[in-house]
């Protein structure tokens, strides 16, 4: 049988990835290599499921959150994915997503909050209007997308539970189910994947809460049925399949800074002048654009969009990276 590969040659993940992490993902591509029909047989039902068309969602454009680039194609945004979860290729996610349960969902929010409450889809759904924005979203590994989500602001979500004092920060924990999920078996990260923002940074109207892309709702792959972009950060800090949203007074211990902290620092924000240990953050290549012999693009200063340096005044983001 052919076995259908991601649409991208993937850098190898000794590159990308530290060698504690690249060798544990060789244990867990033995744990996947059955080799059997029935094999097969999952893999063309995971594949037709995945990339069938899902519900349609009504969202008005936002044209004040609508970045003048050429929208990546649906095919490439769904078929060459980070969700670690399901493993560490580019095109695991799109094979495996499809085990993932998404009805009925919900999402727990509590911590330093007035009003703790456990929302499902449909009640998140009605939160606020939802809208239509095309974001940029870099990934630390040197490549970037444009994707029409849709969503809200994280804000109007946070105005709901109406968070203490004591909130200074936002913790959003993704589903970790090894029943449902491949990738959770493995050791390349401790899971649950958690992320993090400062409450400031949550609050920011470009902090999307989001439910859908293209259009329609999320696709599994994407991080279906909720989950968060922010698109001047890297793309780490946008969890996906999101359970839990947890206000506290300390800084979230997040799941990259845990594997390695001289890495994947909490605050992430794109910045082509602080470079990751291993590789230059100055350039990145727009997948689906710019070919792997093409002239890489500069990267912009948090990732474009300069509304946000406000939150970062006197920091020095050397150091806070
Ligand atoms: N969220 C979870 N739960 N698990 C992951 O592995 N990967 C992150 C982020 N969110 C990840 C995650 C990374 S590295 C990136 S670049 C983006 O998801 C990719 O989002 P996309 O596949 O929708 O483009």
């Amino acid at each position: 049988m052919l076995i259908k590969r991601a649409r991208f040659t993937e850098p190898l993940p000794s590159e990308i990835t530290p060698r504690s992490l690249f060798e544990s993902r060789r244990e867990f591509m033995q744990q996947l290599a059955v080799g059997s029909i029935a094999a097969s047989a999952m893999l063309d039902s995971a594949l037709a499921q995945n990339t069938a068309p899902r519900s349609k969602l009504a969202a008005r454009a936002n044209p004040a959150y609508f970045a003048k680039d050429k929208p990546t194609a649906f095919a490439d945004a769904t078929s060459y994915n980070n969700f670690y979860e399901f493993g560490t290729d580019k095109g695991d996610p799109m094979l495996y997503a499809g085990s993932m349960k998404t009805q009925p969902w919900t999402v727990r929010i509590d911590g330093e909050v007035k009003k703790p409450m456990t929302l499902d889809i449909d009640s998140l759904l009605k939160v606020a209007p939802l809208e239509e924005r095309l974001y940029r979203l870099r990934c630390v590994e040197g490549w970037s997308m444009a994707i029409p989500w849709v969503g809200y602001s994280l804000a109007e979500l946070i105005r709901k539970v109406e968070p203490t004092g004591n909130a200074k920060f936002v913790e959003f924990t993704s589903l970790a189910d090894p029943k449902q999920m491949p990738g959770v078996g493995s050791r390349v990260l401790d899971w649950p994947y958690v992320e993090g923002l400062r409450i400031d940074e949550a609050n920011h109207p470009l902090a999307l809460l989001c439910v859908g892309m293209y259009g329609q709702t999320l696709l599994n792959q994407n991080g279906a049925p909720v989950r968060v972009v922010l698109p001047w950060k890297y793309g780490f800090k946008s969890a996906k399949s999101i359970v839990r949203i947890r206000f506290t007074e300390t800084q979230p211990h997040t799941a990259w800074n845990k594997s390695a902290p001289s890495e994947y620092g909490f605050y992430s924000n794109v910045n082509p002048e602080v470079d990751h240990p291993r590789w230059s953050q100055a350039a990145e290549r727009r997948i689906g654009e710019d070919g792997f012999f093409a002239k890489k693009r500069k990267t912009l200063m948090f990732n474009g969009y300069p509304e946000v340096a406000a939150l970062y005044t006197g920091m020095d983001l050397k150091k806070f990276f």
